[in-house]
């Protein structure tokens, strides 16, 4: 079996530690040669790199792990590049949160005013990150799930046009797979969804039973109707995440139709969640009291002792089991089926060539092959063209460097809706993002 090289961008990222064991769990399907952590932030990256040797020197001997800031280092030699950066990091997304909820609008990483602050930090970075790779590796796989995904994913798509090995993908689509599995009491992987919309933004239309061919859909609607929603590790999660897969039960009784991505609870329910999200504590403060603790203490306990002890736990990490599944169906042509962002191309009939959507694709080592859905209702149509206009308009105001083009995707972002309110805030984030964003004229 052929051995690939990974890199990791954003090595020093809360999430890389479970890459880290992912990849000695996974080590049989997708056998490692080297594996390369790259951070701008060397402190940061250090303990989780430090980590990683004590790690790999119990579990995996022969793989041959590196950590640096260097790029010609990190990206030489590389057949995979997962990207995970954090542009401005937990800090940054923190003010992405706080400052819209301050104003009585959404505040979210992806999604609204925030999101569209974070996609114009997140493009200047990404862009240049892919220049560098391309200089060291110019063949190598580039899996990218820095967000917002679909912003970068339209950037992207406008500066490397012939670029057919760079692939962005979102997990969140896959959650709500292995939450229905939870619900049905089966392994997610039997269950074979159809899926359309925009990264963040979509829905499920069926869900089949791979077996049988059933639709278990409506027996899913009415599992949702009893017993509400869980992640499948609802027992690892913190208490934002268990809400926001509970508000799959009340979209699902407003708009009945399809199985909602948990996202859309903020394009639909803008006002109850501006008014209901505690504008002193967000997410990103979730994230820097929990996860972000107990990543670093866990590795720093290690790296004390010298040895991992009882620090490889039996916990799965389905964000990076997912990752590292996408990357052997390249390395290994296998043509499974993954949800993936795409440029359109018909797959959503009527909706524009040009738009970035996600959908089923099958996936093997010449690229993902989008799965058609034929036309979608004119509600989730009109839903769609009204954000990916937003999004559009984002990577528009990167490239022409535009105020105007800004204040026009703010003015439409349904979390803001209004001409007054979106040069507020959108004037507010210049303040917030300056040396981040890309001077707006
Ligand atoms: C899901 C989404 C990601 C997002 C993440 C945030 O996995 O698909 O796009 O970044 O949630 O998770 P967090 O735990 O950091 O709030
Ligand atoms: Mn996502």
């Amino acid at each position: 079996m052929r051995k690939f090289s990974v890199c990791i961008v954003g090595g020093g990222s809360t999430f890389t530690l479970g890459f880290l064991k992912s990849f000695v769990r996974m080590r049989e399907q997708f056998p490692l040669k080297k594996l390369v952590l790259f951070d701008i932030d060397k402190e940061r990256q250090d303990i989780i790199g430090k980590f990683g040797e004590i790690l790999f020197n119990e579990k995996f001997p022969e793989l041959e792990f590196v950590y640096t800031t260097d790029v010609k280092e990190a990206y030489e030699g590389m057949d995979f590049v997962f990207m995970q950066m954090r542009a401005g990091g937990l800090p940054m997304r923190a003010k992405d949160e706080h400052i819209p909820l301050s104003m009585g609008m959404v505040g979210q990483e992806t999604c609204g005013a925030g999101g569209m602050a974070y996609g114009l930090r997140s493009v200047v970075d990404m862009i240049k990150a892919v220049h560098d790779i391309r200089e060291f590796a110019p063949a190598a796989w580039i899996l990218n799930y820095s967000n917002p995904a679909a912003i970068v994913a339209e950037a992207l798509r406008r500066e490397f046009p012939n670029d057919k090995r760079i692939l962005n993908i979102c997990d969140q689509p896959e959650n709500v797979v292995r939450s229905c599995s939870r619900l049905l009491g089966v392994d997610w992987e039997t269950l074979d969804p159809v899926y359309f919309g925009l990264n963040h933004y979509g829905w499920f239309t069926h869900i089949y039973d791979i077996n049988t061919g059933e639709d278990l859909l409506p027996k899913i609607k009415d599992l949702i109707s009893q017993n509400g929603f869980l992640p499948q590790d609802a027992e690892q999660r913190d208490p934002s995440w268990l809400d926001t897969y509970g508000m799959v039960e009340t979209l699902m009784k407003d708009y009945p139709e399809f199985l909602p991505n948990t996202y859309n609870q903020y394009y639909l329910y803008p006002e109850y969640k501006a008014s209901h999200l505690n504008p002193d504590f967000t997410r990103a403060d979730e994230v820097m009291a929990g996860r972000e603790k107990r990543v670093f203490t866990e590795c720093k306990e290690v790296i004390a002792a010298g040895t991992l002890g009882d620090k490889f736990d039996d916990i799965s990490d389905a964000h990076a089991e997912m990752m590292i599944n996408v990357a052997e169906a390249i390395a290994y042509n296998k043509n499974n089926r993954h949800i993936l962002i795409v440029e359109n191309n018909g797959a959503i009939n009527n909706m524009q060539d040009d738009a970035m959507v996600e959908v089923v694709c099958e996936l093997g080592t010449n690229g993902p092959r989008p799965m058609r859905v034929g036309n979608i209702p004119q509600f989730n149509l009109g839903l769609l063209v009204n954000q990916v206009s937003c999004e559009k308009l984002i990577a528009d105001a990167y490239f022409e460097k535009s105020y105007q083009k800004a204040l026009e995707a703010f003015t439409l972002n349904r979390m803001i809706n209004d001409g007054k309110k979106a040069r507020k805030i959108l004037d507010a984030l210049i303040e917030a993002n300056k040396g981040m964003w890309p001077d707006l004229k």
